[in-house]
């Protein structure tokens, strides 16, 4: 666990999740705005309710940030309870602990809520039905949260890449060293979105909020899609990440074959069509984030600073 020291003129800001790639881009963009008090899972194991519990009181937070959650997709399939305490159960007890205090809850969730049935972008409103555990775990997570009764943002993204973690950037930069020719699915469309640009509009939304800009809790508490402009399949990522990484790379690009999803099985089932409509957080909050080709270069620039 790493604290900064506390001023009462400042609220206190809780980080759950701080190893992960948007918990990263949150403590480092969220220094400033009050004493920060951030746990990864070595401190604090979320899938234990009472620990969790406790943090929150220990803490004694303002805001909670709530960057942490089980995202392997496919291990949920055969990790179901464990997907549910760490997606459902303990984003509950964050939120029940908020309400105590009446303190602000930030929590994040997937477009893996929606089936993939669309073909224009998903609304806030459109009926979920994910087709995962992972996705199903998520969606518990949302409603605990909403119906703890409290003040909340959440937060839906999807596709999330960053400079750390588990991502599917890294991926095809690492198996760029390892392969002549990589395979990757052209039928899945969704918006990737970076921890940089996401932890960018959770600071400005939150900020906003603290300047009194976005009025009173009613005004502003619920549920918002948050992801970067426009959209791709993962083959087309994979084709656009390729052509601007020549440096981050020892040898020459991998040839790309785009194939089906039937041809490339996973245990869970993912949706074919999971782009999120930003429109509410425009009209809201009055924010947009970066067309997700220009995430990505800024993302490379990122690689390409760390060497
Ligand atoms: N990644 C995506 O493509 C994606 C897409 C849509 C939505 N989202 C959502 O966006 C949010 C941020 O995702 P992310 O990509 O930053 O996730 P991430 O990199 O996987 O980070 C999640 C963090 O949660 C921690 N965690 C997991 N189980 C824990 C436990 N029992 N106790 C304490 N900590 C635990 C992980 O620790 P370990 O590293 O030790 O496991 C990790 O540091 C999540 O709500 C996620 O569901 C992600």
């Amino acid at each position: 666990m790493s604290e900064t020291p506390t001023s009462q003129a400042n609220p206190r800001i809780l980080i759950v999740g701080n190893a992960g790639q948007l918990g990263r881009e949150l403590e480092k963009i969220f220094l400033g705005v009050g004493p920060i008090v951030a746990v990864d899972r070595e401190s604090v194991d979320l899938a234990d309710a009472e620990q969790t519990r406790e943090l929150v009181r220990r803490a004694a937070p303002d805001i909670i940030l709530n960057a942490a959650a089980y995202t392997a997709v496919d291990r949920a399939e055969s990790e179901r309870d464990l997907a549910y305490a760490i997606n459902e159960q303990a984003p509950r007890i964050l939120a029940e602990e908020a309400l105590q205090r009446n303190a602000l809850l930030v929590h994040y969730s997937t477009d893996y809520i929606f089936d993939g049935g669309n073909s224009t972008p998903w609304i806030e409103s459109d009926a979920p039905h994910p087709l995962n555990v992972y996705g199903a775990s998520k969606l518990a997570g949302e409603r605990a949260v909403e119906n703890a009764g409290g003040k909340f943002l959440t937060f839906r993204t999807s596709w999330v890449y960053g400079p750390h973690g588990n991502n599917f950037l890294l991926t095809m930069l690492r198996l760029a060293r390892e392969r002549d020719r990589l395979s990757i699915v052209d039928d899945q469309i969704g918006g990737p979105t970076t921890s940089i640009e996401l932890a960018r509009a959770t600071h400005a939304i939150v900020t906003g909020i603290l300047a009194g800009r976005f009025g009173a809790p009613e005004d502003w508490t619920g549920l918002y899609h948050v992801t970067c402009g426009g959209s791709v399949s993962w083959f087309g990522f994979a084709q656009a990440i390729f052509a601007r990484a020549a440096q981050l790379l020892t040898t020459k690009p991998p040839g790309l074959t785009p194939i089906a999803t039937k041809d490339y099985p996973t245990p869970a089932a993912r949706p074919r069509y999971s782009v999120l409509s930003n429109a509410k957080l425009r009209a809201r909050f009055g924010i947009e984030l970066s067309p997700w080709e220009s995430a990505l270069e800024e993302t490379l620039q990122a690689l390409r600073n760390a060497g």
